[in-house]
């Protein structure tokens, strides 16, 4: 980080009060920081506190002429190597996702050329609304980061998601952008996890995935510089930091999450998507009946989402699917990598014996079109390195 430009839009949140321990420490890591506050960020920090952490000119008004003499909005807009909103209220991401521009934060973000990273803050409500879930969906599709939010307690006193992560994740993020590796400048998502497909409120189907594995290659992926979009059943392993999260229950969920990050330049498929869900899930839990007669479920199979994206129109340059067998590894892996139109296979045995499911361990077969690579028994997180350098090189 050290070195680079950043200019901080502050909009009006609670958590702006976070604002100057960002600057702080953005500083510390030889950030050079252009603060912008917005006029209802200044209720909750002043720009004296601003300029002075920052080191640096506050600018606060679109209308200013000096202002304008020094440094023009358009240019304010274009000097930076990062623009950070920290924290984003849900009216600014509005502005955002419809290119509103009636005060000096928000031309900035319709005229700049530059990354746009922002970590919305906003009551649960708000950040759950209908509303704030369309313009997030717009703002992805126009290629800003988003950074969080968190779930937890609100200055407000409820409960949920909405409250803006905290600085050491944002300075994480920033550092992850700033990384130059042989994947920087790459997007590649990486789908992780079981999916949930719910019979009624309380019953589902599942299966024994716990993540481990997908984990461990968002994490290596990212420490190759590589921004990734983690999109996630729920696991038992918690998401890595430094990547964007997108929580989904079901394959449906998961397809449009996988959609909606797109366009990749590569894709890995290490989701264990179930593959049939319930008809119509029941509104109530299904009772038990008297005469002992079963419930009557229908299913229908659920899209398979590799298959799909490996045909898709933005088909990243790589796509990579798992083929979690349990017998005829290799020969089922390799009609599953033509069935399917990906680029490589990672084939391992799921047989209960071999505690791969679960476990800290993977044996796997790298299948691609050049042949089968057996890689000996290594740690999950080795076998994620060594894919993650592949990959590297498959797309140098
Ligand atoms: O067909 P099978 O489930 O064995 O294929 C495994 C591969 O396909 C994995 O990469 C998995 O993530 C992906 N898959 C998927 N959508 C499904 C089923 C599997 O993306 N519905």
């Amino acid at each position: 980080m050290n070195e680079k430009n950043i200019l901080l839009i502050i909009a009006g949140g609670i958590a702006a009060v976070k604002a100057p321990d960002l600057i702080r420490k953005l500083t510390q890591e030889g950030v050079r920081v252009t603060p912008v506050l917005t006029k209802s960020g200044a209720q909750f920090v002043t720009p004296l506190s601003i300029s002075a952490l920052a080191r640096s000119k506050v600018y606060t008004d679109l209308f200013d002429l000096t202002d304008e003499a020094e440094m023009g909005h358009i240019e304010l807009s274009r000097s930076a190597d990062l623009v950070l909103v920290a924290p984003s209220t849900g009216h600014l991401m509005a502005k955002m996702a419809h290119g509103i521009a009636d005060d000096l934060a928000s031309t900035i973000l319709l005229a700049t050329d530059t990354h746009v990273m922002i970590a919305p803050s906003m009551n649960v409500r708000m950040w759950d609304h209908p509303a704030t879930q369309r313009n997030l969906a717009i703002l992805k599709a126009d290629g800003v980061q988003m950074v969080g939010p968190n779930e937890g307690e609100m200055a407000c006193g409820e409960f949920g998601a909405g409250r803006m992560v905290e600085v050491t994740e944002i300075l994480q993020a920033v550092a992850q952008y700033f990384k130059t590796g042989p994947l920087s400048g790459r997007h590649i998502l990486v789908t992780s996890g079981p999916t949930h497909e719910p019979i009624d409120p309380v019953r589902y189907i599942a299966n024994r995935s716990s993540g481990a594995q997908g984990t461990a290659l968002a994490e290596a992926l990212r420490d190759l510089g590589a921004r990734v979009s983690f999109v996630t059943g729920p696991a038992d392993v918690a998401p890595p930091t430094g990547v964007q999260v997108h929580r989904v229950q079901t394959a449906n969920e998961m397809l449009t999450a996988v959609q909606a990050v797109l366009p990749a330049d590569a894709a890995i498929f290490a989701a264990a998507v179930a593959d049939w869900r319930v008809d119509e899930p029941q509104k109530q839990k299904i009772k038990k009946q008297a005469s002992g007669a079963l419930p009557d479920l229908k299913f229908s199979e659920n899209p398979d989402i590799l298959a799909l994206i490996a045909q898709h129109e933005k088909r990243p340059e790589l796509v990579i699917g798992f083929a979690a067998e349990t017998s005829n590894v290799v020969e089922n892996a390799t009609a599953k990598l033509l069935r399917k139109g990906c680029d490589w296979i990672v084939a391992n045995d799921v047989t209960p014996a071999t505690g791969i499911m679960g476990g800290l361990n993977n044996t796997v077969t790298v299948i691609d079109a050049n042949g089968a690579e057996a890689w000996s028994d290594m740690p999950k997180v080795e076998v994620a390195r060594r894919l993650a350098k592949r990959i590297a090189g498959a797309l140098s």
